[in-house]
């Protein structure tokens, strides 16, 4: 008897921040102190008046499923924040609830990807998108940017890498992992290239709440109403309300293409849980005045951990527009020595910084970026100092 894995399989590789975030749980449970500049997620806690919704929706007996996708409060108030935010009026059976972004994301790779079929993602771009495309036996096509151009393909990038086998192109803005947002205008110039293809667009406008400095995050569907039959628009509470735990994201699509993903849904998870649902409500139909402060406090994050950046000889970062990275270049560390070792990599650097300042951060080759660290900037601006403070005497121990 031979019992196999299913062969698409073969060329998924496992999420490395989740690798990385279980090296430092080690590390933690043997008592270092670690300071986590590795995970993509608020230290907030989510607003007060969400967790009170969650209470009370259990003592109200919320405990069934639901419908497929999603509630129909829920919707209409992801609907009304699309108005708010995004300039954009969808309808609620536009809408899919789903368990986090990533879900969404996951069931549309099921509902449009196929073999043959290519799918444009610029880099450096968030693990999941290609590993989700090729899970699917479809081809990812990586369209390389450069930190020159702030991390932004061009629309000249964006015409060459499709072709008549291209099925979606995924954007993400602002990114994962290198925060930089495009500008209205970049958006008009690659919508322009888009609008001559037979392709999808996926925008992950997941981060689209939190950028700095007053910079305007547009939403491609409110720039380009006329490519609204073939644009998904995909978001979720966990980055903005500070509820990664709760999973719960949404896909925002054509109706025929809503469809599709009800049946995905259904044949999958069912519904996303239903006190988490509530607790959404909550978050999108409350005061945002908690948004406003983990904003400014994630830009003082930001600048705090840029400063300290600047510190170290050999590492160096531009300014991000939004989301909570510096993406910083790490490749002045290299020829480090460290328990005989020598630092080569990005990835020799993140685990250089983990062994010998217990300080977690992500390589940026799985990203697609080698020669790069992505370093979060949801801690505290203590622990930003504290982790920076160790990272010079590891450095200055390994010249
Ligand atoms: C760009 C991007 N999209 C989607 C997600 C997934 O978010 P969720 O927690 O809602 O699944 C993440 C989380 O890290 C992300 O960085």
């Amino acid at each position: 008897m031979t019992l196999k894995l299913a062969q698409r399989l073969d060329a998924v590789v496992p999420s490395v921040t989740l690798a990385m975030n279980a090296r430092a749980a080690d590390l933690r449970a043997k008592g270092v102190d670690v300071f986590a500049f590795g995970v993509g997620e608020p230290d907030f806690e989510p607003p007060a008046y969400v967790l009170e919704a969650a209470k009370k929706a259990i003592d109200k007996g919320v405990s069934k499923y639901t419908a497929v996708t999603g509630i129909a409060p829920l919707k209409q108030a992801i609907c009304e924040a699309a108005a708010r935010q995004k300039g954009f009026s969808p309808t609620p059976d536009m809408v899919t609830v789903t368990v986090g972004a990533k879900h969404a994301l996951f069931n549309l790779a099921i509902a449009l990807f196929e073999p043959g079929d290519e799918v444009v993602i610029p880099a450096p771009y968030w693990v999941s998108y290609p590993e989700q495309v090729r899970m699917m036996g479809a081809t990812p096509v990586i369209v390389e940017t450069t930190e020159a151009s702030g991390w932004r393909m061009s629309a000249e990038d964006l015409d060459r890498a499709t072709s008549a086998r291209t099925k979606a192109v995924v954007l993400c803005t602002p990114s994962n992992p290198t925060g930089a947002a495009y500008t209205q205008s970049e958006l008009e110039a690659l919508l322009a290239v888009l609008r001559k293809k037979d392709c999808w667009l996926i925008v992950d406008e997941i981060y689209a709440e939190l950028v700095y400095d007053g910079f305007q995050a547009v939403s491609c569907r409110k720039l380009a109403p006329d490519l609204a039959e073939r644009m998904v628009v995909v978001d979720g509470v966990s980055k903005t309300y500070a509820m990664t735990g709760w999973r719960i994201g949404w896909s925002i699509s054509p109706k025929p293409l809503a469809k599709a993903l009800d049946v995905v849904q259904g044949q999958s998870t069912t519904n996303p849980t239903a006190v988490a649902q509530h607790a959404a409500l909550a978050a999108l139909t409350g005061p945002q005045e908690e948004v406003a402060r983990m904003r400014s406090a994630f830009q003082a994050r930001r600048d705090a951990m840029l400063a300290e950046v600047a510190t170290v000889e050999g590492m160096r970062a531009r300014k991000p527009e939004g989301a909570f990275y510096v993406f910083a270049d790490v490749r002045g560390l290299y020829g480090l020595r460290w328990g005989g070792k020598t630092v080569q990599s990005d990835e020799d650097v993140a685990f250089f910084l983990l062994d010998e300042a217990g300080v977690a951060a992500v390589p940026g080759g799985p990203f697609g970026a080698p020669g790069y660290l992505r370093m979060s900037h949801a801690t505290s601006e203590e622990r930003i100092r504290g982790g920076f403070a160790r990272i010079r005497e590891a450095v200055a121990r390994a010249r």
